[in-house]
């Protein structure tokens, strides 16, 4: 640590405050005396200057546009890693070694079946229920299931609580969509892959073997190395903040979800593809653009634009090269990816988002991806939520096994009306 001092004249008080330093990144002004020693508070809605917790998971420059899951750059972990090995070092700090990865793979494989009751939750749902709605009451419902393991003070319940998240999220997407059309539950199958088995459960049937193509299964498993973690963002402080009051882990994921869902944040990659069926050609792009910079129009180009990034996404990058990949694989080709190239090119050369630096984000491709693949919209941000709940879950163990944690509990500039007296109603 640093042993910087910031200082802050306030209410008549000059106030030190100590300046810490992190391995990387800007440095942050430790502002817990404040209140204390000058009676005020910081004013920060949407937390722009806010630093809510030390973490040692994710690290991101998004001016440079980094990205690192324990030091190590999204870039690689796409290219080389696999979701297994990657959930694993979020989890454990660490890349495990070949041994430590086989064990962990099947740790997460024997978790992988839902308890039978839980089918009839589904059913209580309509069919035309939004996957994400199912996943948000599934999950919050696996709280009433797993009493074995929800000690949180409990490193080894944590643990299980942890492993059974992984593996039950792709059984529980799986079954959202088979839900949706009408098509029987398909069984996790402990043979496949994490990714593979996801696969077989959301597009196999009961009646035909299934076969998964490798090329698929590759790029599913990237998207999802792509999606496991982002730093402090509102769906992971969402799970924090459920979680520093000592709530169940289940409840505090559901939660998580449900922050997600929102078109700012994983909703997006439903909204851009949307938004790009929408457009349809490439001739009606300006049209678009003219909306997106017009401060009257609520229109926004969806998958563009970044809190952190003010640089390209590093995880667009990846997404944008694996739809070339899948398009081979599946010998498919889409006009919505020649519009969506388009449209990035003409965003780019254009002043307003050049000053506001807007960038294409990673559910900018996502969606066309996710489209070629066989899935529906509706069930993009449960992809996401599937793969974002090991990061859910890895910074709720660090926040949990961190000696300091208190219950997070912000304050507020009050605007509301001074003390009055009751009105009796007959008076009013
Ligand atoms: N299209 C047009 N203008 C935009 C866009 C956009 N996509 N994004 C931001 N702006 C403008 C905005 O109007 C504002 O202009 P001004 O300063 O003149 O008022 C300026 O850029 C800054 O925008 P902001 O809303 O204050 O920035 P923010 O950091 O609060 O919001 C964001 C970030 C991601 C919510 C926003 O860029 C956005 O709504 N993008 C579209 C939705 C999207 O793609 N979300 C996915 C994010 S990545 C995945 C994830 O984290 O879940």
């Amino acid at each position: 640590m640093s042993d910087n001092q910031a200082s802050l004249t306030a209410g008549g008080t000059t106030l030190d405050m100590p300046v810490k330093s992190g391995t990387i990144g800007p440095d942050v002004i430790d502002i817990r005396k404040l209140y204390g020693q000058t009676g005020m508070f910081t004013y920060d809605p949407g937390f722009t200057s806010t630093a809510s917790c030390d973490s040692a998971l994710t690290y991101i420059d998004g001016d440079e546009g980094v990205l690192l899951h324990r030091g190590y750059p999204i870039g690689q972990l796409a290219e080389h890693s696999s979701f297994m090995e990657v959930s694993y070092l979020l989890l454990n700090g660490e890349l495990p070694s070949s041994q430590e990865l086989a064990d962990f793979s099947r740790t997460i494989t024997r978790h992988t079946m839902l308890h039978e009751q839980l089918a009839t939750f589904y059913r209580g749902f309509r069919r035309d229920a939004h996957p994400m709605a199912i996943m948000c009451g599934v999950v919050g419902a696996l709280s009433a299931f797993y009493h074995d393991s929800t000690d949180i003070s409990d490193p080894q319940h944590r643990k299980i609580s942890s492993h059974r998240l992984i593996a039950k999220m792709p059984t529980i997407a799986a079954m959202a969509y088979k839900y949706s059309v009408g098509q029987p539950f398909v069984y996790p199958d402990n043979k496949l892959s994490y990714t593979g088995n996801f696969l077989k459960m959301t597009f196999g049937v009961p009646a035909e073997e299934y076969e998964v193509i490798p090329a698929v299964e590759k790029a599913m498993d990237r998207i999802f190395i792509l999606h496991a973690d982002h730093e402090q963002n509102a769906s992971t402080s969402t799970v924090r903040l459920a979680g520093s009051s000592g709530a169940n882990p289940f409840a505090c994921i559901a939660a998580g979800i449900a922050c997600l869902w929102g078109p700012a944040h994983g909703g997006a990659n439903e909204a851009a593809l949307n938004m790009l069926k929408e457009i349809g050609t490439p001739d009606r792009i300006q049209h678009y653009i003219d909306r997106a910079k017009d401060k009257n129009d609520p229109f926004r180009l969806m998958g563009f634009g970044h809190r952190v990034y003010k640089n390209y996404d590093p995880r667009a990058t990846v997404m944008q090269s694996t739809v070339r990949e899948v398009f081979a694989a599946l010998n498919v080709q889409d006009p919505l990816f020649e519009t969506a190239l388009r449209l990035e090119e003409i965003a780019l050369s254009d002043p307003y988002f050049a000053e506001k630096k807007l960038f294409p984000n990673v559910d900018f491709y996502s969606g066309i991806i996710l489209s070629a693949i066989g899935f529906p919209t509706t069930m993009f941000t449960v992809l996401f939520a599937l793969a974002r709940t090991v990061g859910w879950v890895a910074q709720w163990n660090e926040m949990i096994s961190d000696p300091g944690q208190k219950i997070g509990r912000p304050r507020q500039l009050y605007t509301g009306p001074t003390q009055r007296d009751y009105v009796p109603l007959s008076e009013r």
